[in-house]
């Protein structure tokens, strides 16, 4: 069975995460599949919109560790397609999230247009706590989104927050008991509005950070390639993937 799934549905492509007993940690394979998948449906006038979700109780426990200690990470590395397909898709984006969403699984939500999530939907951002630093351009998108203090205090003290906070702090559009079913029902919603109009106004509401956002992305890219090769970050992986085998 594949690790992503894709479906069209109407004019919706639906990606879903499906590693379910790895919590949809997600490989650089899962990473490529998913920057082909978005670079090809950026170009399709079937596809109006694109759904992100993931099979299980989690939507991800963020990046595979085993990947980030097995496989030198660089910046032509599959994950960093992503981000770039990600930042550039010029359809409406849309997340339906559950359980945890660890790490990527949080960032990749502030280049979505639209979040639905489950209330037991655990954001966390746990980078520092990990030896590494912010990725996906979250350095500059959560403290717009909530201020330099409360950025700081997430980012530094590594907590992570629920569904009714990513709701306060404008991350998500709302809690829903069927996220999924409600991001399938808005992208639906969006396809029958006329398409033009939708990308435009995409395009608009992005304008003024893109190219701010494209350039923080590179620079948290350098950073975050260095700290994986950390002392802190690999004594840190180590002690995951050893409790897990010890459980
Ligand atoms: N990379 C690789 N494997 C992962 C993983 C990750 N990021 N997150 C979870 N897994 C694996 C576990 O090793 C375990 O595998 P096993 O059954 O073969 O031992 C399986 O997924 C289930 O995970 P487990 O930790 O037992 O589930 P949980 O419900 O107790 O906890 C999390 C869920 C997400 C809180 C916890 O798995 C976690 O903290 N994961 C790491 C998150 C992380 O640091 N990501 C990197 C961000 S850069």
């Amino acid at each position: 069975m594949s690790e992503i799934l894709i479906e069209q549905i109407n004019q919706t492509l639906h990606l879903r995460l499906n590693r379910p007993e790895k919590k949809n940690a997600i490989t650089q394979a899962m990473y490529a599949t998913l920057a082909n998948n978005l670079n090809s449906a950026a170009g399709d006038f079937a596809v109006r919109s694109v759904v992100i979700s993931g099979e299980g109780k989690a939507f991800t426990a963020g990046n595979d560790i085993m990947d980030f200690m097995n496989e030198e990470i660089t910046m032509s590395s599959p994950v960093f397609h992503f981000l770039k397909a990600i930042h550039g898709f010029p359809k409406p984006l849309i997340a339906a999230v559950q359980g945890n969403a660890v790490g990527i699984g949080t960032t990749m939500l502030m280049h979505c247009d639209l979040v639905y999530a489950a209330p037991d939907t655990i954001f966390s951002m746990p980078f520092v706590t990990l030896g590494l630093v912010p990725e996906a351009g979250s350095s500059l998108l959560f403290p717009r989104l909530v201020g330099h203090a409360k950025a700081s205090e997430i980012f530094l003290t590594g907590r992570s927050f629920g569904a009714d906070e990513g709701l306060d702090m404008g991350l998500i559009n709302s809690v829903e008991v069927e996220p999924l079913t409600k991001a399938l029902a808005v992208a639906e919603i969006i396809a029958d509005q006329p398409p033009s109009a939708v990308l435009n106004t995409k395009a608009l509401l992005k304008s003024g950070s893109h190219i701010a956002v494209e350039n923080v992305m590179l620079a948290e890219g350098e950073l975050f390639r260095i700290a994986l090769q950390s002392d802190e970050t690999q004594g840190a992986f180590m002690k995951f993937m050893t409790s897990r085998k010890k459980d």
